[in-house]
């Protein structure tokens, strides 16, 4: 059945998948700053935090059943239109729960809007989260956001951003990555054609 055409597309869903097992991560902390941007605007959200439920390195075969965290995370994603995924950077790269949780959903990320919220050491590290964005451009045809959120050791303290920017890229992010994906969801009526 076609879907209706709309100049206002309806808000999308998005999750945010905070990856990192650190009781005191800072890439939390930007995921809970997005969501709390994204909750103001009236967007809905879902939050999974893999420190409260941790998914094992990728197992699913021969049906082998990877567990109820594994099925609820799917059952998330497919229900999101966008993802903002938090991304400690560990070693130039992302570390591996977040590796597995995109392995896990796998073809539920494809053709959606993927945005990244980063958190690292220092300020050298900045294209590290390039590596999902580039799995997931290539594998799934993820669209992802070209602005992300990075921020180092000194732009925290205390549980909280202390850094005016970062908090401001954290929400552009965070709106960005609701606005493209409710454009991707919504079809195109070319100004030429009879409205439907
Ligand atoms: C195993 C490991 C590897 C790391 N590698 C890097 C790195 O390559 N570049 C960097 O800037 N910081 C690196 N860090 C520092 C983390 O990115 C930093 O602690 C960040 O706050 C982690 O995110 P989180 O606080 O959300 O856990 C590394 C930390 C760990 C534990």
């Amino acid at each position: 059945m076609a879907k209706s055409v709309s100049a206002s597309p309806a808000k999308p869903r998005i999750l945010i998948i905070s990856s990192s097992l650190n009781p005191a991560s800072h890439s939390r902390v930007l995921c809970r700053a997005a969501e709390e941007t994204l909750r103001e605007r009236g967007v809905p959200v879902e939050f999974i935090d893999l420190a409260q439920n941790p998914i094992p390195v990728y197992n699913d075969f021969d049906g082998h059943d990877p567990g109820p965290a594994v099925a609820s995370l799917r059952a998330a994603a497919e229900r999101a239109q966008g993802f903002l995924l938090g991304i400690p950077v560990y070693i130039f790269g992302t570390p591996s729960p977040l590796k597995a949780a995109v392995e896990f959903i796998g073809k539920r990320f494809e053709g959606k809007v993927v945005g990244g919220l980063a958190a690292a050491g220092g300020t050298r590290s900045y294209m590290s989260v390039m590596d999902v964005a580039k799995s997931l451009q290539l594998d799934f045809r993820c669209l992802w956001v070209p602005r992300y959120a990075y921020g180092t050791h000194d732009q925290f303290a205390d549980g909280r951003i202390q850094n005016d920017e970062l908090l401001a890229r954290v929400r552009e992010t965070a709106l960005q990555t609701a606005a493209l994906a409710a454009r991707l969801a919504t079809p195109v009526l070319w100004a030429d054609e009879p409205a439907r």
